[in-house]
């Protein structure tokens, strides 16, 4: 079943232009005069229920504009979006109460009030009864173990606590589609990965849609089999992670440790040698060429241990975006 439709989205600002000085001042209250930035420009893509995307790309990219699209947020210059049916911007009640957004960068919980208040104001926003709210209340803060959390004044949590109990918060009202931009912005290793793996149980267990942004290429490698790259403002990839990796970087990397001297000259007629230490060295081959290059180092040098593995996501990615 499809849940998001997405055909030609663009989205232009148009931002004053404000020059220097009195008199440009002057001209900026009377006839301001605009520019046009292309933030997204014309993107299509469809995602299925219970599918986990990952929305990649570098700053400035067109990310955080095209999610506050799909919610109604922003309206869209131009293009077409459908979210369970909607059409977003008419922020219909009862789409609202299917879908949830989080910024990473922005609290909804009130700071001086313990978490608990906030849900409660929520849960009437949102008219869930009582029985009902305390159940998904009791499941939630279980799974992102902040039971003990929520009766403390939001500013004395920690940024781990204070995301988790962000998210509870946002899934109070159990949606079935998620926003999540830069869910794991800032937060701790420790705390990145219990809320990734919140994330995933939370799939897993309610069959919840969620599309992500992240900067965290851990984030994305951990919780999406399906990723989407966006580069100014164009949707340069969209396909399964493993593919991304494949399409843009077809290398692979080497380990050798070698009994004795490293063969320097040899090495450099199979591939790049991008690392040595002591007697290791790390090779980049082509991947076509992965099975002749270890034979040939097989056949030629006493080794002590060879490994052959991927190159890591975020070199793929600075490689997508240079390019
Ligand atoms: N309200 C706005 N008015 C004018 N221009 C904007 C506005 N919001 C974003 N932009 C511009 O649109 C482009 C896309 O911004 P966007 O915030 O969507 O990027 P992003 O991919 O979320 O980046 P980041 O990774 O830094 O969050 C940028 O050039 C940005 O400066
Ligand atoms: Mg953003």
């Amino acid at each position: 079943m499809v849940v998001i439709e997405v055909s030609n989205l663009r989205k232009v600002y148009r931002v004053p232009i404000r020059g220097e000085g009195f008199w440009e001042s002057i001209r900026y209250v009377f006839s301001r005069r605009y520019k046009d930035v292309e933030a997204v420009k014309g993107i299509s893509f469809r995602i299925n229920k219970g599918e986990v995307v990952g929305f990649l790309g570098p700053n400035g990219a067109g990310k955080t504009t095209t999610m506050k699209m799909l919610v109604g947020l922003i309206k869209p210059t131009s293009g077409k979006v459908r979210v369970l049916g909607y059409d977003p911007f008419t922020r219909h009640r009862d789409f609202l109460r299917r879908i949830t957004l989080v910024m990473g960068q922005k609290q909804q919980l009130i700071w001086d009030l313990p978490p608990i208040d906030s849900l409660r104001i929520n849960a009437a926003v949102y008219e869930i009864p009582e029985d009902v709210f305390k159940e998904r209340l009791k499941l939630l803060a279980e799974m992102l173990d902040v039971e003990r959390r929520l009766y403390q004044p939001v500013r004395k949590l920690s940024l781990g606590e204070r995301m988790k109990a962000e998210l509870l918060a946002a899934l109070i009202h159990n949606p079935e589609v998620l926003f999540l931009d830069e869910p794991t912005l800032g937060l701790d290793v420790s705390a990145q990965i219990s809320i990734r793996n919140f994330l995933r149980e939370y799939n897993e267990r309610f069959g919840a849609t969620i599309i992500l942004t992240s900067h965290y290429m851990g984030d994305i490698e951990a919780l999406c089999d399906r990723a989407m790259v966006i580069h100014r403002g164009r949707l340069i990839f969209d396909g399964e992670l493993y593919e991304l990796a494949e399409r843009v970087m077809p290398f692979k990397a080497l380990y050798v440790e070698f009994k004795g001297e490293i063969p320097f000259e040899d090495l450099q007629k199979l591939g790049e040698i991008s690392e040595v230490e002591g007697k290791e060295v790390k090779l980049i081959v082509r991947k076509e060429k992965v099975f002749d290059s270890v034979r040939y180092i097989m056949d030629r040098y006493e080794i002590d241990d060879l490994t052959v593995t991927d190159p890591p996501l975020d070199e793929v990615l600075a490689k997508v975006f240079e390019q």
